[in-house]
């Protein structure tokens, strides 16, 4: 199994690319369900969970075409894919593939709009807490849809072939149910309105390719869509925007470890909640023309509280890269975990590299020491695991990150976009 092997100590300089989102492209790829035309992505990124999709994709009978796949040193730049559903021949998500991530459930929505019935596999995904489907089902009931569990799948049919425009309140901001919803909605009869939706830039990404598809949505970017049903969709070519986590997770790496760098092709609005915290930990952050500039120079960090909250909120996502960070700064910091039940697991490797964490609850305090050791650790979910590359790239002597498949699933050549800033970061495989 792969690894990634770090000695720590090195300060961050130069420039890094930032990928197309996963988040986005994710369910940007999903949304070619909806139509039997061409839709063409841009700026996807080169990720596992990218292929894994593709793979389910392909299993309902979609055809699909990578353009922009360049080898080796070059590999730069997002690739563009395109997606024609042109028959869907198969409407069931088998266990063996939608087991794999969390995702790919959202096909439930398309497939029951476009084709009247859709027969798909409870999900899996990262291990940060219960992750129930409940909010999905019932909205997708109040679109008039039949729904039954069978043997581990979600047997879902729209009476009469055609789902209906209902209202849905969703219990608490989910970023899953929202863009299931509204790409159902989007070939429901009648309108539709979701409440309580989620406002996370990938979302507002896929209403916008909805809306270049023919969709009719209003209150894109609010707690509240209302989206009118059209009865057919066609094909659009969309662009993927930057991934605002990576983005968050190399500002953290760059303030962990000192240093100057540009993330070329990050935007400011995406993460300013974040971005607002790591100025208030004394790191200086600037928009530029063509991406942000972190820098700490000299002085240190100062410990602060945070709390991740739905967008635009300090995002869950850069929980455990903040985290990471915090084990290094002056004073105690307190983290409290609003979205996931579970989202602790870093804590404990972060533990090996003489970190000192306390966990009460939904809050992790956070007491900052004089340095951190190399160590050998274990990923244990796609965030926690980058995590344990920042604390890393601070300690002294030499740390083996384990069971890196985590880091693929979201992290495009990242080894390469560290060492190409003076990191001493590599890949061990076998
Ligand atoms: C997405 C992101 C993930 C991010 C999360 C929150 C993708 C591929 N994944 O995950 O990286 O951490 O948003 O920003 O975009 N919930 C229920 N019932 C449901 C659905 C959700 O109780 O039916 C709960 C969840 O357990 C969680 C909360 O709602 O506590 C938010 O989850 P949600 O926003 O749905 O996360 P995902 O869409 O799975």
């Amino acid at each position: 199994m792969d690894r990634i092997r770090i000695v720590g100590g090195n300060a961050l300089n130069g420039e890094i690319e930032i990928s197309g989102a996963k988040n986005a492209a994710l369910p940007l790829m999903i949304s070619a369900l909806l139509t039997d035309e061409p839709v063409s992505l841009l700026n996807v990124p080169r990720l596992a969970d990218v292929k894994q999709l593709e793979r389910i994709l392909e299993n309902h009978g979609v055809d699909i075409a990578v353009h922009g796949r360049r080898r080796g040193d070059r590999e730069m730049g997002g690739q563009r894919i395109t997606i024609t559903a042109g028959d869907i021949v198969d409407t069931t998500a088998p266990y063996e593939l939608v087991s794999k991530m969390r995702a790919s459930f959202w096909v439930i929505g398309p497939l029951l709009a476009r084709e009247g019935r859709a027969r798909v596999s409870l999900p899996g995904g990262c291990a940060i807490g219960t992750r129930p489907v409940d909010f999905y089902l019932d909205g997708l009931r109040a679109l008039g849809a039949d729904i039954e569990i069978d043997g581990g799948y979600v047997v879902a049919t729209a009476p009469a072939g055609r789902l209906k425009g209902g209202h849905v309140v969703l219990p608490k901001v989910s970023v899953g149910a929202t863009h299931t919803l509204m790409m159902a909605a989007s070939l429901a009869e009648g309108t539709t309105v979701i409440e309580n939706a989620a406002r996370e830039p990938e979302v507002t990404n896929l209403a916008e390719c909805l809306v270049s598809m023919g969709a009719k949505i209003a209150g894109i970017g609010t707690d509240r869509m209302v989206i009118e049903g059209v009865e057919r969709l066609h094909g659009t070519s969309h662009e993927v925007l930057p991934d605002r986590i990576e983005t968050g997770t190399y500002a953290m790496a760059t303030a962990m470890t000192g240093g100057d760098v540009l993330l070329r092709g990050a935007r400011s609005e995406l993460l300013q909640a974040a971005l607002d915290s790591l100025g208030e930990v004394g790191v200086s952050i600037s928009q530029e023309d063509d991406g942000l500039r972190v820098r700490r120079n000299g002085n240190g960090l100062t410990a602060i509280d945070v709390e991740t909250q739905p967008f635009p909120g300090f995002p869950t996502d850069l929980q455990a890269q903040f985290m990471a960070l915090m084990t290094r700064a002056n004073g105690t910091s307190a983290i409290r975990e609003t979205i996931f039940e579970n989202r602790f697991m870093h804590v404990a490797e972060l533990a090996r590299f003489g970190a000192d964490i306390h966990v009460d609850g939904q809050t992790a305090t956070v007491r900052g020491v004089p340095e951190l050791k190399g160590a050998q650790v274990m990923a244990t979910d796609l965030r926690a695991s980058v995590s344990l590359v920042i604390a890393g790239l601070a300690a002294r002597g030499e740390t083996v990150v384990n069971r890196i498949y985590h880091l693929d699933r979201g992290f495009e050549r990242l080894e390469d976009k560290l060492s190409r800033c003076g990191a001493e970061i590599e890949r061990v495989t076998g």
